[in-house]
């Protein structure tokens, strides 16, 4: 089957966008994005839908396999990962785009150094030995899966690089950290989490929906939020 990629490409972080479209054939049901962006690549010379010779796709991978969160883009308007797109799925005329909560460097590669940063601003990580409660692991796995791709900010109304709201893709590793550390030091962690994830957050759950990596977002939400803040409010008040 045939396919007209529309492709969002920019050719540096300072150069405007630009639209640009590209012809591609599949030939299995299984065939993703992320396979045909390598399939152009991988021509000699590239050539669009009208013939004139442009420069590689520059786009990001690694492990095409939806472990490692590189490929996340906008395809047909919903923030996924290309090495889960299929195709088949798509309709005749797809539509490819960068996040766009993200700083552009080239086409659809991104910088999210954004995400680590905040990480290291709330210090979600561990400094000695922890702690694992077995009754917890559901909660410890489920947080360990993040890929850090960045879908689930892009789809947030809340979040923006510059705020002070680290969204989900913060939540997810902090609630792995609350879990493990020990009561002494979760106070410094827990007035980060308040500050920077509990009090920008309107609960929609619109990132529950859209994480490629199926985290049960809901869930890891409000086991942190009762540890990092339900918790004091209602000791407080007795
Ligand atoms: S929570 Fe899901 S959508 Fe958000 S960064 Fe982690 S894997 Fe990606
Ligand atoms: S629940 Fe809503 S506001 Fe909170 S992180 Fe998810 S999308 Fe953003
Ligand atoms: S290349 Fe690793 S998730 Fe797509």
């Amino acid at each position: 089957m045939k396919y007209k990629l529309i492709i969002q490409r920019q050719k540096s972080k300072t150069d405007k966008p630009y639209i640009q479209s590209f012809f591609v054939e599949a030939d299995t049901d299984n065939t993703t994005v992320a396979a045909v962006l390598s399939m152009l690549n991988s021509q000699d010379e590239l050539y669009d839908s009208e013939g004139k010779r442009c420069d590689k796709i520059r786009w990001e991978c690694s492990c095409l396999q939806k472990k490692c969160g590189a490929c996340a883009m906008v395809i047909n308007g919903r923030p996924c990962l290309a090495c889960d797109a299929r195709l088949i799925n798509l309709g005749s005329e797809i539509t490819i785009q960068p996040l766009k909560k993200f700083p552009v460097i080239a086409d659809l590669m991104i910088d999210r150094g954004i995400l680590y940063e905040n990480l290291k601003e709330i210090n979600a990580w561990l400094t000695d030995e922890a702690y694992a409660d077995e009754k917890r692991n559901d909660i410890l796995y489920e947080a360990s899966r993040c890929l850090q791709c960045g879908c689930c900010l892009e789809i947030c109304p809340n979040f923006y690089t510059e705020g002070d709201f680290f969204g989900m893709a913060a939540m997810v590793p902090s609630a792995r950290i609350l879990d493990e550390l020990n009561d002494k030091k979760k106070t410094a962690l827990k007035k980060e989490y308040s500050k920077h994830i509990y009090n920008g957050c309107g609960k929609s759950l619109a990132c529950r929906d859209i994480c490629p990596a199926g985290i049960n977002i809901e869930k890891l939400l409000v086991n942190s939020n009762t540890i990092a803040v339900w918790k004091s409010l209602f000791l407080r008040n007795k």
